[in-house]
């Protein structure tokens, strides 16, 4: 990993600002050195509030490539659909254009066939040929559940030990909805140039503290195995996730 970083934001408002303003600083940085700027979106409650400040923010839209790290399998007018949200509070807004949006969930397909789908996506907008055709995201961002899951990665699943497939279909885990997902295995999230870990809430603290001091192991803790190899990890709390933090 090239760097790992912690930052404190006072609020949850805070820490939606300071992330939106990292997301597009970090999307002017990639459209200037490669001409576009591939992203995933986390799911979950948290990002709502950061797309009200990232709509508000100006970028070249028409640059971005976006997709979710992870998906609940359901369509995307269902209000538990993690790009349907990003698209209702954000990127219809901004106007990133149509066909820069990678949808995971496809009408008729099954979530394993849709992972595969997901897989090619990755391969065509965020591949890079000359390397094998190796898939580097720009940034991938996540939550942290308080069992420790990230994307939909959880504890003790078959998915955590993934180490061909880019994504793949799992069940929900502990994680409500009942509902099956797919989600980017650990091979996309660590080979992303930089990935951003967002968590917000008193509940979140002791996973936090002990993702960042230790005291689990990473099995029992999925979001431990973050580790962007030739990329940068950024943790991204409030001060009530931080709150059980020592150092
Ligand atoms: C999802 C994500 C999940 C999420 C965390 C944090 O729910 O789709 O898979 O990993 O990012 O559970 O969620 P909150 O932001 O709601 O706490």
């Amino acid at each position: 990993m090239k760097q790992k970083s912690v930052l404190v934001f006072d609020t949850p408002d805070a820490l939606a600002l300071g992330a939106a303003r990292m997301v597009i600083e970090t999307a002017e940085r990639a459209i200037q050195d490669r001409g576009k700027f591939t992203v995933a979106l986390s799911g979950g409650s948290t990002p709502a509030l950061m797309y009200q400040h990232l709509v508000k923010m100006p970028s070249d839209f028409s640059k971005w490539i976006v997709f979710v790290s992870d998906e609940r399998w359901v369509p995307e007018e269902d209000s538990v659909s993690n790009m349907g949200a990003a698209v209702r509070l954000f990127l219809r807004e901004a106007q990133v254009p149509a066909v820069n949006i990678m949808h995971a969930y496809v009408s008729g397909l099954d979530a394993n066939s849709g992972a595969v789908k997901y897989e090619e996506l990755l391969h065509k907008h965020a591949g890079s040929p000359a390397a094998g055709n190796d898939v580097h995201l720009d940034l991938v961002l996540l939550g942290v559940g308080d069992d420790g899951h990230t994307a939909s990665l959880f504890p003790g699943k078959p998915a955590l030990k993934e180490t061909s497939r880019l994504v793949v279909a799992t069940p929900h885990g502990t994680l409500p909805p009942p509902v099956e997902r797919i989600t980017f295995t650990f091979p996309t999230i660590n080979s992303a140039r930089k990935v951003a870990i967002l968590a917000s809430g008193e509940n979140k603290s002791t996973v936090v503290a002990s993702a960042l001091e230790g005291g689990s192991s990473a099995e029992a803790q999925p979001v431990q195995m973050v580790n962007p190899l030739g990329g940068s990890l950024l943790w991204m709390l409030d001060k009530a996730a931080a709150s059980k933090m020592t150092l």
